[in-house]
């Protein structure tokens, strides 16, 4: 290109006008990595991580989903509470999807992100679109923390056993720990508490009737 060809190149370039639509190839395949990163692990074991992190993700997305389902959708005497409480729990949910999606990145990956890919990858059972029972509701959460608990505790093991202890740690001091607390303050709730009169008084208290 001539030095009169660039300038006039560069002088239909300057222009307040955006480019819209543009589309074109994509710069990498979902479920490849990068060959080179300079992080001292080969490239089968980054696939490997990656592959079984994007099956976290989308578990993890559809738990936070369905805490924000829960959240809406509650009903009842202990509505208040578990309305602030579902809510906390999606919070907390929505820092480990970015967590786990930058980690997928960060080994070289490409992270799911999608809903429709999400819905289609997930291992967590899908709900109904309509409102539930509040200890049917808890059971599902339940149910949802459980498939993730279960596949982090495997998947921290395989990441040891490849040396990548960075997504070790990562499993279980973010995503295996941050599930497991919240599934104590779910639990808890489905305990069958009397909420003004004891099951069995005392003989000390029928005495004092
Ligand atoms: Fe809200």
């Amino acid at each position: 290109m001539s030095t009169k060809q660039k300038d006039e190149r560069h002088t239909e370039n300057v222009s307040a006008q955006p480019y819209f639509h543009q589309t074109a190839r994509e710069i990498q395949s979902y479920g490849t990595v990068s060959h080179l990163v300079p992080l001292g692990l080969i490239e089968p074991v980054r696939l490997e991580m990656t592959e079984q992190l994007n099956l976290l993700l989308a578990d993890t997305m559809t738990l936070r989903d369905l805490y924000k389902k829960s959240h809406w959708q509650v009903a009842g005497a202990t509505f208040y509470q578990l309305h602030l409480l579902f809510d906390k729990h999606y919070g907390e949910q929505v820092e480990l999807v970015d967590a786990i999606a930058e980690r997928v990145q960060l080994l070289g990956g490409v992270s799911i992100a999608m809903a429709a890919d999400v819905a289609e990858t997930t291992r967590i059972t899908r709900p109904p679109r309509g409102r539930e029972e509040v200890p049917v509701q808890l059971s599902r959460l339940l149910d949802a923390h459980q498939v993730i608990i279960l596949a982090t505790r495997q998947l921290a093991r395989r990441a040891m056993e490849l040396g990548d202890d960075g997504s070790n740690d990562f499993l279980i001091s973010e995503i295996l720990r941050t599930n497991e607390l919240q599934v104590w303050f779910l639990s808890e709730h489905l305990v069958k508490e009397p909420l003004v009169d004891v099951n069995e008084p005392s003989s000390g208290a029928r005495a004092a009737k």
